[in-house]
């Protein structure tokens, strides 16, 4: 699959959801039953990653969404540095997933990073001090933790990195 033609929309109608299988029950059924939804509700954007232009397959995608963080949640030498706000303002990546054909690919990493550089843009507009994931299993939160994401102390299911990471990220 070249990398050079992939391309990231919002998800539409003539996205193939029916085709997408990630080897998670839960995560394909969100793509097919929910996903729009969401989008219509305002309570998540999904984004899918397309082989190319003008083709439906769905290769993965993620999803955006407003987020606060408790600030008691976070270690205290990140909570430190912050304000003393109950509430974080956060970008939430609820979900991402790869369709199993094309794990390995790169397309994971690919993905989280457009998700990053997505949140980060936005945060410019409206103010987010992290992203924050929901992992499903340990084994994607250790894909996260791979890419920087730091597990909240009180839940393992959830991560997070900093927009000033971030922003490191994409000099
Ligand atoms: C986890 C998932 C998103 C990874 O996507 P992928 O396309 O297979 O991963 P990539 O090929 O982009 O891998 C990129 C890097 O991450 C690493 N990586 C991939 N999965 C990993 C894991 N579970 N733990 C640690 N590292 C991982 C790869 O080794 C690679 O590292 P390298 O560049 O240093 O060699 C994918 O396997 C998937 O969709 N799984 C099912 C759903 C899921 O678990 N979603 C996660 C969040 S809810």
């Amino acid at each position: 699959m070249p990398r050079s033609t992939w391309l990231v929309e919002p998800l539409r109608g003539a996205h193939d959801r029916e085709g997408f299988s990630c080897g998670d029950a839960t995560l394909d059924r969100y793509l097919k039953e929910q996903a729009s939804r969401d989008l219509r509700r305002g309570c998540a954007t999904p984004f899918v990653l397309l082989p190319g232009a003008n083709q439906n397959a769905i290769l993965g995608y993620y999803t955006l969404s407003s987020y606060g963080i408790d600030a008691g949640e976070l270690p205290p030498d990140v909570a430190g540095k912050l304000p003393r706000y109950p509430l974080i303002p956060a970008t939430l990546l609820g979900r991402l997933a790869v369709d199993k054909r094309h794990q390995g690919e790169g397309i994971g990493e690919f993905l989280l990073m457009d998700a990053l550089h997505r949140s980060l843009a936005q945060s410019f507009r409206i103010a987010a001090a992290a992203v924050v994931v929901e992992a499903i299993d340990d084994r994607a939160a250790q894909f996260y933790r791979h890419f920087g994401f730091t597990p909240f102390p009180s839940s393992g299911g959830r991560l997070f990195i900093l927009t000033k990471t971030v922003n490191a990220l994409f000099p």
